[in-house]
């Protein structure tokens, strides 16, 4: 097996799939890249009420509970990450937050510096907040002194298809799952974050070994 270019964590919450099924394909892509991948849901937080109270939610989370959850090593470890949430009143949901605020002991460490990071979502109205949820999570990274890349619109599929440089979005119509538009953007978005990570690193590394070698 080849030495992987780079280490990527897709970090997600999802309450009903639409965002687990992204988090998979942005995976697929970076692994494609020559990534070394981990995909990571963070803890749910919801109320048991809550979640009942929507048997879809219910159903997925029973379906997931054996799904390994996002720790801060996830963090640690990767060069790249990718976050991604399903769109809540225009904004990221409170599980993915949560979880983004137990970052602050590696953010004192300056263990955040220079990562690059990138943010997906999915939403159920074709303008019900697909950007301003993929930059309020990029605002994590600007905080973490990250290296953000957008997804832009860097072929066919990106600029006359799904057609959102913000980052992969779904747009989740009558409960419908994620379809091959969406997840092509996915997996197009964890290639091209494993790609440019991939660059950061060597060039770090070559760094470092210039240094140590002078
Ligand atoms: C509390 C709540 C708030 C939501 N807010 C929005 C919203 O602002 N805009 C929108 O289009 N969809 C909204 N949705 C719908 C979800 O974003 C959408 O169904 C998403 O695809 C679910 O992703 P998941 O299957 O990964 O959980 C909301 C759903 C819930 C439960």
């Amino acid at each position: 097996m080849s030495t992987p270019t780079c280490t990527i964590s897709v970090i997600y919450y999802s309450s009903t799939g639409n965002i687990a099924a992204m988090a998979e394909a942005m995976g697929e892509g970076a692994a494609a890249a020559g990534a070394d991948v981990r995909v990571r849901k963070v803890r749910e937080t919801a109320p048991p009420e809550a979640i009942a109270y929507n048997p879809t939610w219910a159903e997925f989370v029973e379906a997931t509970k054996n799904d390994p959850e996002a720790t801060l090593d996830d963090v640690d470890w990767a060069d790249g990450i990718a976050l991604g949430s399903p769109t809540r009143f225009g904004g990221p949901a409170s599980q993915l937050k949560a979880f983004l605020d137990t970052t602050g002991g590696l953010w004192a460490q300056n263990k955040l510096v220079d990562k690059v990071g990138t943010a997906f979502t999915s939403v159920s109205t074709a303008h019900g907040g697909l950007e301003s949820t993929i930059l309020a999570i990029n605002n994590h990274f600007y905080h973490w002194g990250s290296i953000v890349v957008p997804l832009g619109y860097e072929n066919e599929h990106l600029l006359k298809v799904s057609g959102n440089p913000y980052g992969a979005s779904f747009v989740a119509r009558k409960g419908a799952a994620p379809d091959d538009v969406a997840l092509t953007a996915a997996r197009i978005q964890g290639e091209r974050l494993a790609r440019i990570t991939a660059w950061i690193r060597a060039g770090r590394d070559a760094q470092a070994g210039t240094e140590s070698a002078s």
